[in-house]
């Protein structure tokens, strides 16, 4: 069965074509993150603006690409939620135009478990059940994946997401949008001991996270040092900020694997690309005996190749939306 799928939930406008949701023919994304790079962060209306532009050019290249046109797809996959809402609406209403003049079936797809569909593209052997972390811009989640659309969220974040926390750490020591990445880069090149930052639990809920307090830590040691006239040493600051942030994700996520009698780890989400996380977590489930998938780098961060696979097994279990779809800004991953 090929799908055509479709993502405009944020800053990527992504068209692909997947085959029984495991092989991709082709994945084609118009990012706009240069523009959003002018303002610190995503601007609402901009994005829409952009995938409005974007989105008729993306899908063509995506069957152009395949070598394929519309009569050879079975049915349309779109992200609907959650995401900002002006944006996924450009998606959405293209993606039910395209149903209603060609008549294929419209797969509504949560985006969080199109990112853990990223992981049945990067290993064709991945099958639930396994308890996966979802790192991204937005969310923190740890969640046991029962089955393809079957899943229970057992820890979230009670503040930032781990990659909104990484984004405004780097922000404030000068680096553009989205900051994760070239934190990362620059981590490498310092000590992660070099500074102590708090590594806070959120009392009662072991597997619950919460990155502000740590957010505002960075903060404000920076720009104490800058007041006081002094460089802050950006590598040691790096590294010792991703070191506090990954210790606290492996952390209750092992803790939720042994509590939960999990044997399969994964990892998604455009955070699951950082090095120092797909280390610790191949160190951990190496320690204890598990087995351990991450996506490829290629599909962490947002595409459409991981909605035209998640869209494949919501179409097996029968969740096709009629043309009265419409977008939600949020939507619990375990939604149905
Ligand atoms: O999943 P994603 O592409 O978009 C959302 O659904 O939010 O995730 C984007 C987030 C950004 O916050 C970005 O800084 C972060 O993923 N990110 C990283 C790395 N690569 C992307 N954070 C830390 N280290 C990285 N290597
Ligand atoms: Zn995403």
């Amino acid at each position: 069965m090929k799908i055509l799928s479709i993502e405009s939930s944020c800053d990527e406008t992504a068209a692909a074509v997947v085959e029984d949701g495991r092989k991709v023919l082709s994945s084609v994304i118009a990012s706009q993150v240069e523009e959003h790079k002018l303002y610190g962060g995503v601007v609402p209306e901009i994005a829409s603006r952009r995938h409005a532009e974007a989105i008729v050019p993306v899908v063509r290249k995506a069957l152009d690409d395949a070598k394929l046109n519309m009569e050879n797809i079975d049915a349309i996959a779109v992200t609907h939620a959650p995401g900002l809402i002006g944006a996924l609406l450009v998606g959405v209403n293209f993606a039910k135009g395209l149903s209603l003049a060609t008549g294929k079936p419209l797969i509504p797809t949560h985006h969080l478990r199109s990112h853990i569909a990223s992981n049945y593209i990067s290993h064709k052997e991945l099958k639930p059940p396994f308890m996966c972390l979802v790192v991204s811009g937005g969310h923190s989640h740890i969640v046991m994946v029962e089955d393809y659309t079957k899943m229970k969220v057992i820890g979230r974040t009670r503040d930032d997401a781990a990659g909104e926390a990484f984004d405004k750490a780097a922000r404030t020591m000068g680096m553009s949008y989205p900051g994760g990445i070239e934190m990362d880069k620059i981590a490498e090149l310092g000590d992660p001991n070099a500074f102590e930052f708090p590594r806070p639990v959120v009392r009662d809920a072991p597997y619950d996270f919460s990155f502000s307090g740590l957010k505002t830590c960075v903060i404000n040691l920076i720009h104490n040092m800058e007041q006081r006239g002094e460089k802050p040493p950006r590598e040691d600051i790096c590294a010792s900020f991703r070191s506090a942030v990954v210790e606290l994700l492996v952390a209750n996520f092992m803790k939720a694997c042994e509590d939960f009698s999990v044997d399969t780890l994964v990892v998604a989400g455009g955070v699951s690309a950082n090095s120092l996380l797909r280390k610790r977590l191949d160190e951990e489930s190496a320690k204890r005996g598990y087995k351990f998938y991450k996506p490829d780098k290629s599909v962490c961060t947002d595409n459409a190749a991981m909605v035209g696979s998640q869209g494949y097994y919501e179409y097996l279990s029968g969740n096709i939306a009629d043309l009265s779809l419409n977008a939600a800004a949020t939507l619990p991953i375990d939604y149905r």
